[in-house]
């Protein structure tokens, strides 16, 4: 078994609150195991230009709180070609790293195994997306705030939305995933919550927001995730709801990147903390390939093969009981 003497940290893909907070825990566990640490910064593209800093204990004071990444992070093309993983893997050699910390979603676990596959190279996954996309684990990074952030902004939204007795289709985040849609949905009591795992039908819509207008409700809030397919954007998706339910004025708001942002909520900070020491742990075990999880409550790991593969599934309880409390 190689000896770990130095690890590398970084932050790749999307962003997501939290990500500090880990980056933290894996500097203070490398610390307290007496190992080096050096942060890379923007990710695989900061790996292959060289771009790295030597964190201390110290050097991460004061971010356990704050939203974003101090390493900064990125989508790498280059990280896609053979010849981008040879620079990365020499920069690697270079500055004596013998082990890797990956912060990000399945994008950034593909190329860590494909890394690894190449160069042998110890790699440890922390699932951070907001998106909670990740198998694996019930909860990747800086879901749970993004979940709070999307209910705070769906609670400001209803407020305009009864004054004016107007329908509104709120666009959560999700690229291919309905998670943030369905727990904020039923968070924020949505007449309706469109997701890309449960396709609801434009029909169905109409005939779910004409009963609920029968049923006495002046205003109602649609949340659709980025990724549903039921009309082609959420823009098209209001026009044709507005030219089928005439009695309906209809507005539209994109929460967009503002999910992504802003200070991390006590369940990311603690979930980081837990997961960037078990991944440094890990490391120091001489284990690889694999990403850290949380299910019933217990730090666990996976096969990062089995975690870009396997699919999280929607809860279908929740879907019923959002049914529900649309009576
Ligand atoms: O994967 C996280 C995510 O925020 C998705 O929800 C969204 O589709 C995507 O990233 C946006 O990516 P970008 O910041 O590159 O526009």
């Amino acid at each position: 078994m190689r000896k770990i003497k130095k690890i590398a940290v970084m932050t790749s893909g999307g962003d997501a609150p939290g990500m500090n907070a880990a980056i933290r825990s894996v500097v203070r566990a490398c610390a307290y195991y007496r190992t080096e640490c050096i942060g890379i910064y923007r990710g695989y593209q900061g790996m292959i230009e060289g771009d790295m800093i030597p964190l201390t204990a110290r050097s991460v004071n004061n971010i356990v709180h704050k939203g974003g990444t101090i390493l900064k992070s990125a989508r790498s093309k280059d990280f896609r070609t053979e010849e981008g993983r040879k620079k990365a893997y020499e920069n690697l050699q270079e500055n004596n790293i013998d082990a890797l910390v990956v912060i990000g979603g399945d994008g950034s676990f593909t190329g860590g195994v494909v890394f690894n596959n190449e160069y042998d190279f110890p790699i440890i996954g922390i699932p951070g997306t907001i998106d909670n996309d990740i198998f694996g684990t019930t909860h990747t990074l800086g879901y749970d705030t993004a979940l709070n952030t999307a209910v705070d902004a769906i609670d400001k939204i209803r407020d305009t939305a009864s004054s004016h007795n107007r329908l509104f289709f709120v666009e959560v985040m999700g690229r291919d995933a309905g998670f943030i849609a369905l727990n904020a949905g039923v968070g924020a009591g949505a007449e309706e919550i469109l997701i890309p795992e449960e396709d609801l039908g434009l029909d169905r819509l109409l005939e779910s927001l004409k009963k609920s207008r029968r049923a006495g409700k002046s205003s109602s809030i649609v949340v659709v995730s980025e990724g549903d397919k039921t009309g082609k954007n959420v823009f098209e998706l209001a026009d044709y709801v507005e030219e089928n339910l005439e009695d309906y004025e209809v507005r539209v708001s994109v929460l967009g990147h503002m999910q992504r942002g802003g200070t991390p909520s006590c369940f990311d900070r603690v979930l980081a903390s837990r997961m960037g020491v078990k991944a440094v742990e890990l490391l120091i075990d001489g284990k690889t390939n694999l990403m850290v999880g949380l299910n019933n409550n217990e730090i666990e790991t996976i096969d990062l093969e089995k975690a870009i593969k396997g699919q999280n599934e929607i809860n279908r309880e929740l879907l019923r009981v959002s049914d529900i409390m649309t009576t």
